[in-house]
């Protein structure tokens, strides 16, 4: 299933009871076989998750751990890019070059690369010598 069909589908099944704001995600790792998460939100605000994150953790599971694209799908005005968080998270699996597809329901689409969502991330090279 091709990626934006892979987040447009999950989405549907995402527990946002308190936003109401439902967020599918898609991630195309090196291997060629696409994961797919959601939103998980809890009554407990901060326990909740992000789509980004559910998709990330499938991928690792399944023992991939390289991006090669991403999408991500909301009913919004505009294409919803990840949070600070989600772009950190992204960044432990993608290179700087990896595009990151932001797409509405009717039809938007932005794309970015990890680089540019999250230029100077923090990285191993900051940790050198331990
Ligand atoms: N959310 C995501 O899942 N991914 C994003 O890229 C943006 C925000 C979720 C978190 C929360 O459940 C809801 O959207 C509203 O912030």
């Amino acid at each position: 299933m091709p990626l934006k069909q892979a987040a447009t589908a999950v989405r549907e099944n995402a527990h946002a009871p308190y936003s109401g704001f439902k967020v599918g995600a898609a991630i195309r790792a090196i291997s060629g076989t696409i994961y797919s998460g959601c939103n998980v939100e809890n009554v407990a605000y901060p326990e909740g998750t992000c789509a980004e994150a559910g998709a990330i953790a499938a991928m690792v599971a399944a023992g991939d751990t390289e991006i090669d694209e991403v999408y991500v799908i909301a009913d919004a005005p505009m294409p919803v890019s990840p949070c600070g968080g989600c772009r950190q998270k992204l960044a432990e699996f993608g290179a700087g070059h990896v595009p990151v597809i932001m797409g509405t329901l009717d039809g938007q689409e932005q794309v970015m690369t990890l680089g540019e969502l999250l230029p100077g991330a923090f990285n191993t090279d900051h940790m050198q010598g331990r």
